[in-house]
């Protein structure tokens, strides 16, 4: 989908369909731009008793009496405080209604409700998330959906100064698609060789640099957590460290840390059958990781970003870890298994201690589909946000509110560390059946310095939709990326 800002009114801009907005309450669209058209579309709304409620959508045929045949009218709901997120939500279900009706070229009406760049920007990142659908294994020509070819947005403002936003806007969701290209992968295509390699390429193509350590080097780095995770599986661990240099002087060190279990069947304590469907998606964290690497040039980050991609299969072979086993992590600190399901916190304990040590960074970020206790807790499509550090975490929350994900800061406890804390191992790897995701945040804290800013984002629920919204098809999110780009572009200015 090729997408393009230009200046241009709605009854003049040749598409196969133009799509409109309106508030609820609107007695007409915002931001067609002409008069005698948008006086139709306002007695068609009347007509129909349209609402406007967010993602409603009046179909208008004009049988060829303006430059498209067909008008939509999407609904923004409730006019509140920041048009964009609805304006994202809003183009990404006209793009969904325009692939219905077989639509190559649509026009988007961007409305004059606050900054035009801005909202030319959410409008193209709506469009192009709405526009995603992983078809690539499907062979029958019939079932695969046309896709929308050109976008144009029809802004009221020079397009010189809305050209960049909307530049900036692509990026974003192109690396979101990037994200959730990388989990609908099969989970024996998307491997950790497979994933470290598709990393090593990436980065090169975005002139970052990459470096794939092996199960030697990490043997003798001392990653043992991460190692017996994946010693049940014939596929060897990898870890993926890249490095983005921002031109100029760096305004500090970030590093990411993703969790990448390309399948997590368990291993030992084996996951039931309908528990282990979507689990190739539990990579999902070090897939955001890898794709926010690739946008940040391009937004203009201004940090120096180290990412850590923990690639690991969680399997029940021969070598598999045990219950009852004790590992000793990167940081020292013994761990006794209490659940070989608990895996994903063993990954990112090691290489969270290797980047608080070596790397030394401002700030840690680990994204990772870590509990389902966390979905209990905050449902499908939330992410949970676990931080010591106030600002921080506020920042970050704040950057995905704006970029259209949710996030909702949870409470580290420190009396619940008690919950690790009984057996003969340093820690457990698991905090019994209470408060999964708040036990499992504290284990991976114990892996740092208290003083380290960090903040762990827990994508256990968005990571894979199960039902698609607008913006949002069946499968994976991108879960974090979003959040992510949108906290290192703000940070940046
Ligand atoms: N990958 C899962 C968490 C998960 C659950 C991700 C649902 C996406 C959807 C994780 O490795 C896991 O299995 N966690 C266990 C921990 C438990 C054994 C302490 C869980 O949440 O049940
Ligand atoms: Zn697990
Ligand atoms: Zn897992």
């Amino acid at each position: 989908m090729r997408v393009k800002a230009i200046r241009a009114n709605l009854a003049e801009v040749k598409a196969d369909l133009a799509a409109c907005f309106a508030f609820e309450g609107d007695q007409r669209p915002r931001g067609v731009r002409d008069k005698t058209l948008e006086k139709e579309l306002a007695a068609e709304m009347r007509a129909e008793r349209f609402k406007a409620g967010a993602g409603d959508v009046l179909v208008w045929n004009t049988n060829g009496r303006y430059a498209c045949r067909r008008y939509l009218v999407v609904g923004l709901g409730e006019e509140g405080n920041d048009a964009r997120v609805a304006l994202r939500a809003a183009a990404a279900k006209a793009i969904r209604v325009a692939e219905r009706q077989s639509a190559d070229r649509v026009a988007i009406g961007v409305p004059p409700v606050g900054d035009a760049g801005a909202l030319a920007r959410a409008t193209a990142e709506g469009a192009l998330l709405g526009g995603y659908r992983f078809d690539r294994y499907l062979s029958d020509p019939r079932k695969i959906r046309a896709k929308v070819k050109q976008v144009e947005l029809a802004v009221d403002a020079p397009v010189g100064g809305v050209r960049k936003p909307v530049g900036a806007g692509e990026v974003v969701a192109r690396a979101v698609c990037l994200a959730r290209d990388l989990v609908n992968e099969p989970p024996s295509e998307m491997n950790p060789g497979r994933m470290s390699r598709v990393a090593r390429a990436e980065a090169k193509k975005a002139g970052l640099q990459a470096r794939v350590l092996g199960v030697p080097e990490l043997k003798k780095l001392g990653m043992n957590a991460l190692l017996a995770v994946a010693r049940g599986s014939s596929e060897p661990a990898r870890v993926v460290h890249m490095t983005y240099k921002p031109k100029g002087k760096s305004k500090g060190r970030v590093v990411l840390v993703g969790k990448g279990v390309t399948f997590d069947s368990g291993g030992l304590n084996l996951k039931p059958g309908n528990f282990m469907l979507h689990m190739k998606s539990d990579m999902g964290g070090a897939a955001a990781v890898l794709a926010t690497m690739t946008a940040l040039g391009e937004i203009g980050c201004k940090y120096e970003v180290h990412a850590l991609l923990g690639l690991v299969e969680n399997m029940t072979g021969a070598a598999a870890y045990k219950p009852g086993d004790i590992l000793r992590t990167y940081s020292g600190k013994t761990v006794e298994i209490g659940n070989t399901d608990a895996e994903g916190r063993l990954v990112l304990a090691d290489l969270m201690a290797y980047a608080a040590k070596r790397l030394k960074p401002d700030h840690m970020i680990d994204v990772a589909t870590l509990t389902g206790a966390v979905v209990v807790a905050l449902g499908p499509h939330c992410i949970g946000a676990f931080s010591r550090d106030d600002a921080f975490c506020d920042a970050l929350v704040e950057a995905g509110r704006s970029a259209g994900e949710t996030l909702w800061r949870m409470p580290m406890f420190d009396d619940y560390l008690d919950l690790l804390k009984d057996g003969p191992a340093d820690l457990t790897n698991v905090g019994g059946r209470y408060g999964g995701a708040i036990t499992a945040a504290l284990f991976l804290g114990e892996m740092i310095p208290r003083e380290q800013s960090w903040i762990h984002l827990d994508i256990a629920g968005p990571a894979f939709y199960e039902k698609e919204t607008a913006e949002v098809a069946f499968g994976g999110s991108g879960a974090g990326v979003r959040t992510l780009l949108g906290w290192f572009e703000s940070a940046s200015r």
